[in-house]
């Protein structure tokens, strides 16, 4: 049978109405939610991310800021535009787009950001709040796919996570989460990553898998549970010849296959990408909020 497919444009298209109601109440109030964005250097990738979380304030009727540095900045001079973005009352929410190049600490950078506009969630100090269930800005990446799993009608509560990746930015934050004490979380999880051993056989025992690795079609069908949900964070170029830039974007689930084992799973693109970006608005108003 084939699997219900978790459509994230189309809870993303739901939140985003949400929203708007929350930045209607603090517009009423006179204030405008602002998200800075840094991006330095011209790596490909981050570039269109930076450009589609711009594009997403804008719609919205955010304030934003697009602060472009060059390659080879000093870290220097990325702390001070840090202290400028952090004085700034226009501006609620900061991110500073990661990769960084290898003459900046990406450690002092985000300790640089304040707190309190840490909408990426990265700060030690927010970490630390989210490690002990704290009030916090949670990562959006993690938020996103906890939110997509229950507005898609799947209870986490008492249910076996198994996470594929344990990285700092989705792995290990949405474990965390999804184990915390709450209605919305409290799941038995499993954290597996590259020195698992007999890994099918973890994966073959989740009610809800999360594949965060970063590895073209790392899961096969072999590895899931009949019945399964599958939430698929990858994104991955492959080359094909076939379209006209060279290559397409997968996730790291073959989507074919496991797609007729499980009861659900998330399509890359489409699936996590877009509430990433949702999240990210969210916890800028949030930020806003928390400022009245
Ligand atoms: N690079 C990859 N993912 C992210 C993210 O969620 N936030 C930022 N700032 N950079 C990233």
């Amino acid at each position: 049978m084939a699997a219900q497919i978790i459509d994230g444009k189309k809870i993303a298209a739901t939140l985003q109405q949400e929203l708007l109601e929350r930045i209607q109440k603090l517009k009423e109030k006179g204030v405008t939610p602002g998200l800075a964005a840094v991006l330095v250097g011209e790596n490909p990738a981050s570039a269109i991310y930076v450009q589609s979380k711009i594009k997403k304030c804008l719609e919205l009727g955010l304030f934003s800021e697009t602060v472009r540095l060059p390659q080879d900045v000093s870290e220097n001079t990325l702390l001070q535009r840090l202290h400028a973005l952090n004085a700034d009352a226009r501006i609620h929410g900061i991110l500073v787009q990661l990769p960084l190049p290898p003459q900046i600490r990406e450690r002092i950078v985000i300790e640089s950001i304040a707190p309190e506009k840490d909408v990426d969630g990265f700060h030690p100090v927010n970490r630390g709040r989210l490690q002990l269930g704290e009030e916090t800005f949670v990562p959006c990446t993690p938020a996103g796919v906890q939110q997509m799993i229950l507005r898609s009608g799947v209870k986490i509560s008492g249910q076996h996570v198994v996470i594929l990746g344990r990285s700092q930015i989705v792995g290990l934050p949405l474990a965390l989460m999804l184990a915390q004490k709450n209605p919305s979380a409290n799941a038995t999880v499993t954290l597996c990553h590259s020195a698992t051993k007999n890994l099918s056989e973890i994966t073959a025992r989740a009610d809800i898998l999360v594949a965060a690795i970063g590895r073209a079609n790392f899961v096969t069908a072999g590895m899931v549970r009949d019945g399964a949900v599958v939430m698929d964070v990858g994104i991955n170029r492959v080359e094909d010849k076939n379209s006209p830039k060279g290559y397409r974007v997968v996730g790291d689930v073959d989507f074919a296959r496991v797609g007729e084992k499980a009861a659900a799973i998330t399509p890359v693109p489409g699936g996590v990408g877009p509430m990433t970006i949702m999240m990210l608005m969210q916890n800028t108003i949030l930020a806003a909020e928390r400022r009245l």
